[in-house]
């Protein structure tokens, strides 16, 4: 079924291939995870959110956080906080490191985020994220970006008020989760809220909460939506953003199977031990192989397998062993 195209989207100066973004995903979205996307057809990927006071304090975790791997642009850097100033230094320090887009985060509902004020919680101080988001924009060069939610409490739409304050304050865009915030991930995507958000500005709006094919895409399309952002569904297959693509033009995506998930998951596990070594690579890998091997027999003991793995040896060798007696 052909869908509604995908229409080209520029940031500032920055011109996209296409409106397919991976979401930010804290413990996911890192270097090695977000080449695999870019490689899968994203027009841009997004890191984990880094946070403004860790940065500036010089946190190096935080500040690894910043790291750009060569063959993933055009990325992001999403920014979480509630002081305008820290806000600008983090952004500028994004910038420096190589950051193609800073994205500010106004839309995260976990308790760690909302009790530093930043997140969700400046869904309710219009003025403060107004501030945040002119004291970002005034200090980079690179196109701005503002990642929020259609209401806090269902049913009480926000998203088209927020999207014009960040369009007055010089965002380039903004990504519309259309969960509200008290539903954190989960249930129904409210399209019509966003459909009211992408109506209310002229900046491109991208639609977010549940696209995982084409169809979902569509549907944030005829909302309204420049694009779609893709969260979950990229986490066990990266190559989501081209079958969309593929999907919305008519064509027929090529099918995946269990070795396609297993070699995937190899080749992450490769470049994750790369930039963390080969034993902590392993350890940072486990948040991602519930995703990559859903539905493949034998999952859960093979993920169950892999949590004992300790090092890139061992973890390969079990992988290997799978795919060899899978062919038996
Ligand atoms: C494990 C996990 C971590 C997330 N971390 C972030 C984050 O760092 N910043 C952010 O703005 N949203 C974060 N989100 C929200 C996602 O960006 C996205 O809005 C949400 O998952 C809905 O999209 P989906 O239905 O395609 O997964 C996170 C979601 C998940 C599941």
């Amino acid at each position: 079924m052909k869908h509604e195209a995908l229409p080209h989207i520029s940031l500032g100066r920055l011109k996209l291939k296409n409106g397919l973004w991976l979401a930010p995903m804290a413990g996911i979205t890192n270097g090695p995870f977000r080449l695999l996307c870019s490689r899968g057809g994203a027009g841009l990927v997004v890191t984990e959110m880094v946070s403004a006071d860790s940065l500036r304090y010089g946190n190096r975790k935080s500040m690894r956080m910043l790291d750009i791997t060569p063959g993933e642009r055009p990325v992001a850097v999403q920014i979480f906080g509630a002081d305008p100033q820290a806000m600008a230094l983090a952004a500028k320090l994004a910038e420096e490191a190589g950051a193609d887009v800073i994205d500010i985060n106004a839309g995260c509902p976990v308790k760690k985020v909302l009790r530093s004020g930043a997140g969700s919680a400046l869904m309710k101080r219009p003025g403060l994220l107004a501030d945040i988001v002119a004291a970002v924009v005034g200090a980079v060069k690179v196109p701005v970006t503002v990642k929020t939610r259609v209401g806090l409490k269902t049913g009480t739409v926000l998203g088209p008020e927020l999207a014009r304050l960040a369009e007055g304050e010089g965002a380039a865009a903004v990504v519309i989760h259309g969960r509200y915030a008290e539903a954190f991930h989960t249930g129904p995507v409210d399209l019509d809220a966003v459909a009211a958000t992408a109506a209310a500005v002229k900046i491109p709006v991208i639609g977010n909460g549940g696209v995982k094919d084409a169809a979902t895409a569509g549907a944030m399309l005829e909302a309204g939506c420049a694009g779609a952002a893709v969260g979950r569904a990229a986490v066990g297959n990266p190559f989501v953003f081209s079958e969309i693509e593929s999907g919305l033009a008519g064509r027929p995506a090529r099918e995946r199977g269990p070795e396609d998930a297993i070699n995937l998951f190899l080749e992450f596990l490769e470049l994750n031990c790369g930039v963390y070594g080969p034993e902590n690579g392993v350890v940072r890998a486990r948040k991602l192989i519930g995703y990559c091997l859903k539905g493949l027999q034998g999952a859960a003991a093979l993920r169950g397998a892999f949590m004992e793995k300790k090092n890139l040896n061992d973890a390969k060798a079990l992988l290997v062993e799978y795919l060899h007696s899978s062919r038996r």
